[in-house]
């Protein structure tokens, strides 16, 4: 008999999976099983949510709300505020030109509080603002058409609008590369800022997109450290473990070759075992998927080879790394 990963992790955090319409169908019974969260891969991103400035479609998310209601799952919501995945008229007069900051302001507000109050209570935690944080040079924001049009309080004012939609939402900042030391350190900067400012911010969401060897464990532990130094909740937002290094860019391997399985499998152990020991400030990890038949890693970096990330094969069985992980609780 199979232990169930929500029951192995119940004493330390919730165990949680992206979902789409399609794997909410065709892993059903894997997600009923194993897991007590689940977060809409696309679903709930502006783009989604709020195509045109009139009209939203509530549709797909509502299904997915619906689907952890029935299974009694937490939702996560992903995400408010973002530079990809945003329709071109937030930004945008009709005319064509560049909105002005506060018709930007306004629209952020507006799609805040009609996304955040429909779910209250429904959804217990939002990535409010997603990868605002800049990978590369001295500059502490990434550019973006959030940040040249409104200012770099665009990221205040998401969680205020958040927090005036549903009070009793935990709201995060979510991005990746976080235990990547430069930009760790300027995320806890922008955290900092934010608590001195007395923002409503309750948490840093670690992505977590790793492979079998980056970044170290050691560089893992000093982010979740130095993020929880901030006192602020930690979730693990978007865990996958790719089977390929960054500089491998190879799309022809069929089947993960000899070895592969089983170092992802020792790699998820310790960083399980890592999560355990930190499980005062975890309180929810997150897959970015369930099963290696589908994975966006399949198109990303590279487009159209298989990865094979998670802890189930693409027939839901668990692998190497689910016995790994298990073993870890
Ligand atoms: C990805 C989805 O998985 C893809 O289906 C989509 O095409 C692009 O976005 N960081 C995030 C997620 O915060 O929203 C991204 O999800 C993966 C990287």
């Amino acid at each position: 008999d199979i232990p169930k990963l929500r029951e192995v992790f119940e004493p330390y955090f919730r165990i949680g999976a992206a979902v789409n319409p399609s794997t909410l169908t065709a892993q059903r019974e894997l997600l009923a099983r194993h897991f007590n969260s689940v977060t809409a891969e696309n679903e709930m991103k502006f783009a989604s949510l709020h195509p045109e400035e009139e009209r939203y479609a509530f549709e797909e998310a509502d299904r997915i709300v619906d689907f952890a209601a029935a299974h009694g799952m937490a939702v996560r919501g992903h995400t408010l505020v973002w530079h990809n995945q945003t329709p071109p008229w937030v930004f945008q007069n009709p005319s064509g030109g560049a909105a002005d900051r506060e018709t930007l302001l306004a629209r952020m507000k507006s799609h805040i509080e009609t996304v955040v109050s429909r779910y209250k209570g429904l959804i217990y935690a939002w990535d409010v603002v997603n990868e605002a944080v800049s990978d590369d040079g001295g500059e502490l924001l990434r550019p973006s058409k959030w940040l040249d049009i409104a200012g770099e309080d665009f990221i205040a004012k998401a969680f205020e609008y958040a927090h005036a939609a549903d009070p009793q939402a935990l709201l995060f900042y979510n991005d990746y590369n976080e235990s990547v030391p430069e930009k760790r350190e300027k995320i806890c900067e922008l955290v900092r800022s934010l608590k001195e400012r007395e923002v409503p911010i309750h948490g840093v969401g670690l992505q977590a997109h790793w492979n079998l060897v980056h970044p170290s464990l050691d560089d893992i532990r000093q982010a979740i450290e130095r993020y929880a130094s901030l006192g602020v909740k930690l979730h693990v937002t978007e865990l996958d473990v790719s089977v390929f290094l960054h500089e491998d860019r190879r799309t022809d391997l069929k089947e993960p070759e000899a070895g592969m399985l089983e170092r992802q499998a020792e790699r998820y152990g310790r960083i399980f075992r890592l999560f355990k020991e930190y499980g005062e400030h975890i309180e929810s990890v997150t897959f970015w998927g369930a099963a290696d038949d589908y994975t966006w890693l399949d198109n990303f970096p590279v487009r159209g080879r298989k990865n094979w990330p998670f802890l189930f094969d693409a027939g839901h069985r668990p692998k190497p790394s689910f016995r790994e992980v298990v073993e870890a609780a």
